[in-house]
């Protein structure tokens, strides 16, 4: 059962309403009608939603929190993803001087080749939806994730408390929005690859279709996947995710 919110506060462009425990924060901004501005944290989720149908567990001391923003008309919303992902690189690099975060198409952010923030967009009935959950303090165990999970704290012995993570992944998500907005893909992708899966790993992508495997060869301008199969073929991937990365 959810309750009121236990605190609403302004954080940048962002109304917050912070929650001790929730379903969701995504089913949380979507009961609200998905209102661009608005933000949603809490403090654990009995429900946390991952991609793909999954559940993201939610236990206390990792952030779960969502974004509500719009897209203005012209840019393609599914690039969100790459805006969104480099938000949280941004605000785990600030916040933690001593690693170097990377990313998994298309969304996904890895410290050390292992997931440490997953990141789940809907569309609403008003923007969209931009749920992030970090884990901070604890990780699910290899029997109970598709790709291998860490933590802050196991990585760094540093525990990173979820309330100081909300303002510079606000302050970030409109960093590269605006820079989205203003100057369009190009710049979002080129920054995404710079952080991304080196051209020529061997990755393997689960999409609806079926599993593509072979060699990254890019993405194409509106962020869709490239990979280069061993019969040469070039599969061009919009949809799913990496599900194996390596570098041979
Ligand atoms: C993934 O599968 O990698 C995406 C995980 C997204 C989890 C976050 S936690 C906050 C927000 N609320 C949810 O129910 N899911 C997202």
């Amino acid at each position: 059962m959810n309750s009121e919110p236990v605190l609403t506060f302004q954080a940048g462009r962002y109304r917050v309403h912070s929650f001790t425990t929730l379903d969701g924060t995504n089913a949380e901004a979507q009961r609200n009608g998905a209102r661009p501005g608005t933000a949603y944290i809490a403090g654990s989720q009995t429900s946390g939603r991952g991609r793909a149908g999954r559940t993201w567990q939610s236990p206390a001391g990792n952030f779960y929190g969502s974004l509500v923003t719009d897209v203005p008309a012209g840019q393609n919303p599914a690039q969100l993803a790459f805006v969104a992902a480099l938000a949280v690189l941004d605000c785990l690099t600030g916040l933690v001087t001593e690693i170097t975060p990377s990313l998994k198409w298309p969304n996904d952010v890895l410290v050390r080749d292992r997931k440490v923030a997953g990141i789940l967009i809907e569309a609403g009935d008003g923007g969209y939806v931009i749920g992030i959950g970090i884990n901070l303090q604890s990780s699910p165990g290899p029997e109970q994730t598709r790709y291998p999970a860490t933590d802050l704290l196991a990585i760094t012995g540093r525990t990173i408390r979820p309330e100081s993570v909300l303002e510079p992944l606000l302050s970030a998500f409109d960093r590269r929005r605006d820079s989205w907005v203003r100057h369009g893909a190009e710049t979002i992708l080129t920054d995404w690859l710079a952080s991304g899966h080196r051209i020529g790993d061997t990755i393997a992508a689960s999409t609806a279709t079926g599993r593509i495997h072979g060699a990254f060869a890019g993405l194409d301008q509106e962020g869709a996947l490239l990979i280069d199969d061993i019969h040469g073929m070039r599969h061009v991937v919009s949809a799913g995710e990496v599900i194996f990365s390596g570098d041979e």
